[in-house]
């Protein structure tokens, strides 16, 4: 798909995430809502949702709102592409996720994916949203800057 494609979908979506969402304070509808979205409007988007930082545990993510096939529950910061996003806080965009040597396959059909860190209003990280892709390099730096501003305008506003 062309990045100008892309940007088209993104921008759409953004709006229509934006409209649904407004006057919802829930953070639970509010990352349904990404999910369900984003997971409708592209078909490579074949496993969609948030990993959440758990307040209970230390350094850890517990699986959230999500679409596809079944995730795994946990990740450990540091872990995975979900884990080393959360732990460094920065967009992780993996081409090739068999050559991510932590990487966790959930599920043996993923080939590419891309990881963004979720901040609230005070840049306290509250989550990862990750997407993964049966196609290999489906991500690029397209999706990474369509998904980290929609992000920002769902949940760091
Ligand atoms: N692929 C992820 C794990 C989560 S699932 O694929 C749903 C990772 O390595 O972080």
């Amino acid at each position: 798909m062309s990045s100008q494609s892309k940007t088209e979908i993104y921008l759409r979506v953004e709006k229509e995430i934006l409209a649904v969402v407004e006057g919802e304070t829930n953070l639970t509808a509010r990352m349904a809502s990404v999910t369900c979205l984003l997971s409708a409007a592209f078909d490579s988007y074949y496993w969609t949702g948030f990993y959440n930082v758990d307040p209970e545990k230390t350094n850890e993510l517990v699986v959230g709102p999500y679409q596809g096939t079944l995730g795994c529950l946990r990740i450990p910061f540091g872990h995975g592409v979900c884990g080393v996003a959360a732990k460094t806080g920065k967009t992780q965009v993996v081409e090739d996720v068999h050559t991510f040597s932590s990487h966790i396959a959930c599920d043996i059909n993923t080939n590419s994916e891309i990881v963004v860190p979720v901040f609230d209003r005070d840049k306290n990280l509250i989550a990862v949203f990750d997407v993964d892709s049966t196609e290999h390099g489906s991500f690029n730096e397209t999706d990474k800057t369509h998904l980290e501003a929609l992000l920002k305008k769902v949940f760091s506003a």
